[in-house]
């Protein structure tokens, strides 16, 4: 149960003109003490009960405060990106959005013994919607989005970054969120590759079972571009394994018309558009759209015209063979 001292606060926020995420952020703190000692059932009803005040009056998500040596090595932030922006194909989209799905649903599937789809984990080249689509799922769910950069923590706790991934499991369980495990393949090469033995096998051990052994509601994605140095064992921890690829013609269209909004005139060249943005990921395509709006901004035109677009789309091409 709750301590006096928690019940306590509770009553004194509640009777004075404390604001509401001073009492929220009080009841979340009772759920993650309930948590702790093993009382999860009713540390999810009293985090289910704030979420759905807090959302009916309209606010925000609580952003965690994360220890201060981990500062640096985490990023929070609130996500506004909703599933609509992303531009992916059907399949791909559709698997989100059922990972969207079974967590708004999880308290049916509970009843069953079954548990919704969160640990996730997104592989693909640079630039094509890996990081956004952690954005979405924190968007869509509500959930605050906290990225871990795995190479910068490896780096620094070399020797430690076991106790400092204990830290981090201990928040998943204990503050819901959407935890992005960055670079993943930073601290999840291939086992057998030997390349630096001892610490990075421990590392990555401590890992795999940190990851196995979580059952909390926090969704955990890992994002990687570099799938050949994930071990095998790892692909089996998660529930679910989604492949980015640079964009086909037909996603490069849906982006442009996504991105120029309404500084796309009716009368763009789309052959020469989609012929320049050949191999370009959706990161860069982004950009060069974003460049050809700066220009039409500065020359004063409402619209963005075909041949600079193709002149930003050919700087990118550059950058990119580069
Ligand atoms: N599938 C997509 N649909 C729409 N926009 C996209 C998509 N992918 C990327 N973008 C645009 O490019 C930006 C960068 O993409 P993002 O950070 O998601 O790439 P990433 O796959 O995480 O790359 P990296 O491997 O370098 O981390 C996004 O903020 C968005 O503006
Ligand atoms: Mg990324």
């Amino acid at each position: 149960m709750a301590t006096a001292e928690q019940i306590k606060s509770l009553i004194r926020s509640h009777l004075s003109d404390d604001d509401d995420e001073r009492f929220y952020s009080l009841a979340l703190q009772v759920a993650a003490h309930e948590a702790q000692q093993g009382h999860g059932d009713l540390a999810h009803d009293i985090r289910d009960i704030v979420d759905k005040s807090r959302r009916a009056r309209g606010g925000n998500v609580l952003l965690v405060k994360f220890p201060q040596d981990l500062a640096g090595m985490v990023l929070s932030e609130k996500s506004d990106t909703p599933v609509s922006a992303l531009v992916l194909p059907d399949s791909l989209k559709e698997r989100i959005r059922r990972i969207i799905h079974e967590h708004r649903q999880q308290a049916k599937l509970k009843n069953h013994g079954l548990s919704n789809r969160r640990k996730i984990l997104l592989s693909g080249p640079p630039g094509t919607g890996k990081t956004m689509t952690a954005r979405v799922l924190a968007h869509e769910l509500r959930l605050p989005l906290h990225t871990i950069q795995v190479d910068k923590l490896v780096t620094k706790f070399m020797g430690e970054t076991s106790a400092k991934l204990r830290q981090i499991f201990d928040l998943i369980r204990d503050e819901p969120g959407v935890y992005l495990f960055d670079e993943f393949d930073a601290i999840a090469g291939d086992r057998s590759l030997d390349n630096d033995v001892g610490e990075m096998r421990r590392v990555l051990n401590a890992l795999l079972q940190f990851i196995e052994q979580d059952a909390s509601d926090s969704l955990i994605v890992g994002a990687t571009n570099n799938p050949a140095l994930l071990d095998r064992a790892l692909f089996r921890r998660f529930d679910d394994v989604l492949t980015y690829s640079a964009p086909d013609r037909d996603a490069r269209r849906r982006l442009f018309e996504n991105v120029l909004g309404t500084f796309k005139a009716g009368r763009l060249v789309w052959k020469k558009i989609l012929d320049e943005s050949e191999g370009l990921s959706h990161a860069e395509i982004d950009h060069a759209c974003r460049d050809a709006i700066k220009e039409a901004i500065l020359q004063d035109r409402k619209a963005v015209n075909t041949d600079v677009l193709a002149k930003t789309l050919r700087e990118r091409r550059q950058t990119h063979q580069r």
